[in-house]
């Protein structure tokens, strides 16, 4: 993987560079409704930028509740590691803030992604915005 940056921040900040790749991946390439993309979590979020140089490459957010969401790569971009690259720092982030766990809704085929950094599968899949969607939780050891 060529080197990466990883910057979080608020949407204030990082609005301008999620929104383009939130948009390609979540509304152009899964034609989710753009009513269902943006919502008022964004502004009290916490948002994470992946950049290749200048550009940006993938998104996330981390919420109050200890959910992640938003989880994009662009297409380009994936199977390079720069998911579990996002993810893992991420997780040391809501670590370090000593949270006891971090959540997530995933969609049904991204279930090993989150498997493999440790998230396990709770309870029975449902959909979400026509998408196949199972809980997922990583409980942090104290
Ligand atoms: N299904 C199964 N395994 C997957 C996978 C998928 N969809 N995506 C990645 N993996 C595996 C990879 O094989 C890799 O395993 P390895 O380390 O043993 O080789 C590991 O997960 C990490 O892959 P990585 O290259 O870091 O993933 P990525 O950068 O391609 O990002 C997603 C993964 C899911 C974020 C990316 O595919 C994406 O943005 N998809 C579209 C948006 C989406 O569905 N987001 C998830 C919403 S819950």
């Amino acid at each position: 993987m060529s080197q990466i940056s990883i910057h979080a921040g608020s949407w204030q900040d990082l609005q301008a560079d999620a929104k383009v790749i939130r948009e390609a991946v979540f509304i152009q390439e899964q034609a989710i409704a753009p009513e269902d993309e943006w919502d008022q979590e964004d502004a009290v979020a916490l948002h994470f930028v992946v950049y290749i140089a200048k550009q940006a490459i993938a998104t996330a957010r981390l919420l109050e509740n200890h959910s992640i969401g938003r989880v994009a790569v662009l297409k380009s971009q994936r199977g390079l590691g720069v998911g579990r690259v996002l993810m893992q720092h991420i997780i040391q982030m809501a670590k370090q803030q000593q949270r006891p766990w971090v959540k997530l809704s995933a969609q049904e085929h991204a279930i090993p992604f989150y498997q493999s950094l440790g998230f396990q599968v709770e309870g029975e899949s449902y959909l979400d915005c026509g998408i196949a969607h199972v809980d997922m939780r990583l409980v942090f050891e104290s």
